[in-house]
């Protein structure tokens, strides 16, 4: 089974309501749906109702960057997956290197949420990755290795075929410095063999793995070159549609 390939766009905490509906309608002119691509934005919260109606018929769906691992309830500023769903959301990001260093979560949360999102039929792309710490002590593949571990611990086995996982090296996000294609490539595969031991070969083959930090219009395209890249999460070069554009014209 082809994998299937996605470039989404982390808008973080970024963007007002008028720069993401102009960000969008000129993203629209410049690229046309194609079958073998998906792109997806993720905006903060706030716009995502908005960027439904922005969407519209564009062919490019619609993430979250977050939600609750509980179902609903008393949990003051959280979102719940079934909010998400009513309002639109194909995707959503969990586990994201940012969320885990400010604000708490783990590998046994992220692996919670993941579940939460599956049950609600919300694709998760679960983020993991090393810090520069670990990288340098050798540690990455110990510390990548747990943190998928944890999401096939916590997820139902026939929902494992929905996972898609982002790599995304701690070291590389925001900084200007990427992964090389081949550094990623590496990690790529660590990480479908891991969900081989765990899941199977079905479900590894079947797994998109994007790579995520400081992807560009200039590495998009050698690093979709690579045999186990599946796609691209895009966090700075997603605010403006003509770097967004570019990237995904690279995708040949
Ligand atoms: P940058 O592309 O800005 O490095 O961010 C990557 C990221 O964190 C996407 O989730």
């Amino acid at each position: 089974m082809a994998r299937k390939t996605i470039i989404a766009g982390n808008w973080k905490m970024n963007l007002l309501p008028v720069e993401g509906e102009e960000m969008v309608a000129e993203l629209k002119e410049r690229i046309a749906p194609r079958e073998n691509l998906e792109v997806v934005i993720c905006p903060q919260m706030a716009l995502v109702p908005l960027a439904l109606d922005w969407l519209y018929d564009s062919g490019i769906q619609l993430g979250a960057q977050n939600c609750a691992e509980k179902l609903a309830g008393a949990y003051t500023g959280e979102t719940s997956a079934e909010l998400l769903k009513v309002l639109g959301c194909h995707y959503c990001l969990v586990g994201h290197s940012e969320r885990r260093s400010l604000y708490g979560e783990t590998d046994e949360s992220v692996g919670g949420k993941t579940q939460t999102l599956l049950n609600m039929s919300i694709i998760p792309i679960v983020c993991v990755g090393e810090t520069l710490e670990q990288r340098e002590s050798g540690a990455h593949f110990d510390t990548i290795g747990a943190q998928v571990t944890a999401v096939f611990n916590k997820v139902d086995p026939e929902a494992w075929t929905r996972l898609v996982f982002a790599y995304e090296p701690v070291w590389a996000i925001g900084t200007g410095k990427t992964a090389t294609p081949a550094q990623a490539n590496e990690i790529h595969r660590f990480i479908r063999e891991r969900i081989k031991e765990l899941a199977g070969e079905i479900v590894a083959n079947a797994t998109s793995i994007l790579y995520g930090g400081s992807a560009n219009a200039s590495n998009a395209a050698d690093l979709l070159g690579k045999s186990e890249i599946d796609g691209l999460l895009v966090g700075g070069a997603s605010l403006k549609a003509m770097d967004f554009s570019q990237i995904i014209a690279s995708f040949k």
